[in-house]
């Protein structure tokens, strides 16, 4: 017993161990408070690889990300799904999507990402914009938005929120029969925060039992797609409409299996769109300049194109055309450098040496988890000038997008890594980026923006490091009104 509560110890060839003095627990409040700042301490004193002991699971960290293209490649002693595969269905409430209660299922799901991309982004982006504009005009364009040219005051996370949790939810799941937008909207979308701000403590494993309404709030959100509704709605993206097909194969399972699989996509769609989102918009009004630039840049855009925009007609922006906002472009993806902090997890599926550099390999146990966490690159100064700093044109160089970066004089593979990496790398990404480019345009078109006077800086909330999108610490006020073309 007083070796399991000890633990393992260092083997030849391993990184450091690291355990702290509470078996079990070990490192895991001290991570879970700001692991960023952990990672960089530990870095200082035990170097690039070091394993450490979190809520009774052994991670080894590599800090190093010349390295990380050692770590990518290696597929197939390092497997992702065996993580996923039981975090997420202890989150979203569904059974494990395990071969033997439904076969070949895993696979299928896996397809289903690929209507997400390719051709299938086409009519994705072309739908999104037609419920941007939807909620904008209904919601954000009417009298009430001072036609006169009066300001009007929100909070801006609040408002990204409100707009691009709708229009995703059009997009992706339809609307329904006989409106052009679902009741109840407001109170699934409050549900819905009520559960994300539990988020970090589900995928910690934590029983759901002890986390208070949380089961009763998971339960109201999963029966809003029930097969029954969702067969009455119009307009659902191919996605979802062959992940319903496919669920309908299997006996096996049930009405609210399906319809949890569902919220997952759910949580998967609008969890980091809406952070992402908040974070280009908060960055972009806090600099005027830059603002300026990128909307000189959609106007260009839609001027070669021989439109003219006026605020009484709906805009519509291309796929082409999005891709052709570098600016536009430039800004998300730093803002996305300045907020993103997930943690690409593997799980080591034997002992083996992990082959890094030139001769050197550290061994790997079974079971142990290999983690990489993409923010210490983005925050490292050697690789990025004054890092914590918001620069539009980061990623741009001479007329193109800026593609080299580099640290110890190397030129890197990966340097910007908001959407994992590898096998598991997200497959809403290229729609991610549309659908935030379309939402930015359509404010910078329509409306002058400024901040509140009198607020602090935005700062990151580092509680949920590791999940993806960091969100804001507090809110922040900023007024907008229609601009006069
Ligand atoms: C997975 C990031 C938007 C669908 C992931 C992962 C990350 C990520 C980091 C997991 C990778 C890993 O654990 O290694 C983001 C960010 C987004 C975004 C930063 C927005 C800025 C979207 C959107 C969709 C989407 C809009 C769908 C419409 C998914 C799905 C998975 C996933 C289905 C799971 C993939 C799997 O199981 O293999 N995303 N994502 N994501 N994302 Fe995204």
């Amino acid at each position: 017993i007083l070796g399991l509560l000890r633990g393992r110890n260092r083997r030849d060839g391993e990184p450091p161990l690291i355990k702290g003095w509470i078996p079990f627990v070990g490192k895991a409040l001290e991570f879970g408070r700001d692991a960023h700042t952990f990672l960089e301490e530990h870095k200082k004193k035990f170097g690039d690889i070091f394993t450490v002991k979190i809520a009774g699971k052994y991670m080894t960290f590599i800090m190093d990300p010349l390295l990380y293209p050692n770590i990518i490649k290696h597929g197939r002693q390092l497997d992702f799904h065996e993580f996923s595969g039981k975090v997420a269905p202890f989150t979203f409430g569904y059974p494990p999507v395990t071969s033997r209660n439904f076969p070949g299922l895993q696979e299928q799901i896996s397809r289903s990402f690929q209507l997400l991309q390719g051709d299938s982004l086409t009519s994705l982006t072309e739908s999104m914009m037609g419920n941007l504009m939807l909620v904008f005009r209904q919601d954000h364009l009417g009298e009430r938005t001072g036609e006169e040219g009066d300001w009007k005051s929100v909070s801006m996370y609040e408002f990204c929120n409100s707009v691009m949790f709708e229009a995703t939810f059009l997009t992706m799941y339809g609307r329904p029969a006989s409106s052009s937008r679902h009741h109840g909207m407001g109170v699934l979308r409050e549900d819905f925060v009520k559960f994300d701000n539990m988020f970090p403590l589900l995928i910690a494993q934590i029983p759901i039992w002890l986390l208070g309404q949380t089961k009763a709030i998971r339960k109201k959100l999963i029966d809003y797609f029930l097969p029954h509704k969702m067969s009455s709605w119009s307009n659902t993206s191919q996605f979802i409409r062959r992940r319903s097909e496919l669920f309908e194969q299997y006996d096996t399972m049930r009405d609210v299996d399906k319809a949890a699989h569902h919220f997952a996509i759910l949580w998967a769609s609008v969890g980091n769109t809406v952070p992402a989102c908040f974070w280009a918009m908060y960055y972009l009004v806090s600099q005027p300049e830059a603002l300026e630039v990128v909307r000189q840049e959609i106007l260009d855009i839609l001027n070669l194109r021989g439109v003219k925009f006026s605020s009484d007609r709906d805009v519509t922006l291309s796929k082409e055309q999005l891709d052709k906002l570098l600016y536009l472009e430039s800004a998300i993806n730093e803002s996305l450098r300045l907020s993103s902090a997930s943690m690409n997890i593997r799980v080591a599926q034997e002992d083996f040496g992990l082959r890094l550099n030139g001769e050197r390999s550290v061994a790997v146990r079974k079971g142990d988890i290999i983690a990489l966490y993409p923010q210490s690159m983005h925050m490292d100064p050697e690789i990025y000038e004054e890092p914590q700093t918001f620069r539009l044109d980061r990623y741009i160089q001479d007329g193109r997008e800026k593609t080299d970066f580099y640290k110890d004089g190397q030129k890197l593979k990966y340097y910007r890594m908001p959407f994992g990496s590898g096998s598991s790398m997200c497959p809403g990404r290229y729609f991610a980026i549309n659908e935030i480019k379309q939402f930015l345009s359509i404010l910078l078109l329509y409306f002058d923006l400024q901040l509140e006077e009198g607020q602090t800086r935005a700062t990151v909330d580092s509680s949920r490091a590791g999940l993806g999108i960091l969100l804001p610490t507090t809110d922040v006020r900023f007024r907008y009104r229609l601009r006069t073309v």
